[in-house]
């Protein structure tokens, strides 16, 4: 299986991050959360010569969401997302999924607890967290739809990976803009809360 290659794009003034997701060897490209910012998206696939043949959403709120239109009117380009915030994607991405992409494919998570659809997307050496995990914190778990106890078991999930994966986050709220699972480890209060009570005083309080 091919490694992926992940670029990281800033996204509008949400500090949202989009992401193009390629395959080298294809130069085949999936967008994840174009954000707000849809044009620089498309503009970094062509300067990088990339053909756009899927839109995946980590999760179904507006700032994620807001290019999409932009993103699928630009080529045969098919709509990934979790049923449960995304119903009329084209294609649902379930825990386990696998997403082609060229000569590789990225594997889904489902992640519930900041949405009830929200996923975390997994490209080999790279981990998409969208609002679920951030660099130095998490994602929120007192709007509508939010579950604070599934976010608990969320990244307790995460917690179990190697800590080598990179975490790109779905906003640029954190030290610096890329992590791994091993700096969250080490740094993230709300990954390291010692137990599920501690966690939801700290995500509530
Ligand atoms: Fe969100």
């Amino acid at each position: 299986m091919v490694a992926l290659e992940v670029l990281q794009i800033a996204a509008g003034s949400m500090d949202n991050f989009a992401y193009l997701v390629s395959c080298s060897q294809t130069r085949k490209a999936l967008v994840v959360d174009p954000s707000l910012a849809p044009q620089a998206v498309l503009d970094a696939a062509r300067a990088q010569q990339l053909t756009i043949v899927g839109l995946l959403n980590t999760h179904g709120h507006p700032d994620h969401i807001a290019g999409n239109a932009e993103i699928l009117a630009a080529g045969d380009v098919v709509h990934w997302g979790h049923p449960a915030d995304l119903p009329d994607a084209d294609r649902q991405l379930l825990d386990g999924t696998e997403v082609p992409v060229g000569a590789g494919c990225v594997r889904v998570l489902h992640t519930p607890g900041h949405s009830p659809g929200s996923v975390v997307l997994q490209t080999g050496a790279g981990l998409i967290t969208g609002d679920t995990l951030f660099v130095g914190r998490c994602g929120r778990a007192d709007l509508v739809g939010s579950d604070v106890d599934l976010l608990y078991d969320s990244l307790q999930c995460l917690k179990q990976l190697d800590e080598k994966l990179r975490v790109y986050p779905g906003h640029d709220y954190g030290v610096r803009p890329v992590s791994t699972i091993g700096d969250e480890l080490r740094e993230n209060p709300f990954f390291n809360a010692p137990d599920r009570a501690s966690f939801i005083r700290l995500r509530m309080g």
